[in-house]
């Protein structure tokens, strides 16, 4: 019965590790028929304040999950770090 337990949480955590890494934020928004502009001003950097502009803007996002609360401090931390663009 432990052993179980144990499988199943390894299982839905190596579940949600894979598809979080695998899960690029371009795609989902090509597919909602966003063009490449709404996220880059300047190639080839994205523009994480046109993110901050759909999103709600820092202070709601930060409230939005536990990891996000990173969004409140000093440094500006580039949605890039959890939030991969494209497929490399
Ligand atoms: C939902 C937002 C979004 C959309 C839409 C989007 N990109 Fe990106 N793109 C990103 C992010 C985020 C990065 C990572 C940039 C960084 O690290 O500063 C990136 C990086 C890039 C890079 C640099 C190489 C790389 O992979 O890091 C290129 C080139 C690029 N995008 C081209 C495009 C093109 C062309 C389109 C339209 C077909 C497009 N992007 C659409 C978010 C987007
Ligand atoms: C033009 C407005 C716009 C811009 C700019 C934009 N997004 Fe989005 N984003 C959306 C919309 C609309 C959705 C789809 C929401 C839905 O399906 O509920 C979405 C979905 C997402 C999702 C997936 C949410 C989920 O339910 O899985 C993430 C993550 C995300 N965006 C991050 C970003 C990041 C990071 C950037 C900047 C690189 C960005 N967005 C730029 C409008 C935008
Ligand atoms: C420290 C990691 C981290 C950073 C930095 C980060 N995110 Fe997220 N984000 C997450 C996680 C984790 C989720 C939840 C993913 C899921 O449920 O699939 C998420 C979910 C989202 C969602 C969908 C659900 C929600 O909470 O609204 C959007 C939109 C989003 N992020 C936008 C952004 C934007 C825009 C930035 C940059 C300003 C950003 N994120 C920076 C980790 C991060």
């Amino acid at each position: 019965m432990k052993r179980k337990w144990f499988l199943l949480v390894l299982g839905l955590l190596g579940y949600t590790v894979s598809c979080f890494a695998a899960t690029t934020v371009a795609p989902i928004h090509q597919a909602k028929g966003m063009q490449c502009e709404v996220c880059h001003t300047v190639m080839p950097k994205a523009d994480y304040n046109k993110c901050l502009m759909c999103h709600g803007g820092k202070e709601k996002l930060a409230k939005s999950n536990s990891q996000h609360s990173i969004l409140n401090s000093k440094e500006s931390v580039p949605c890039s770090v959890c939030h991969k663009g494209h497929q490399r």
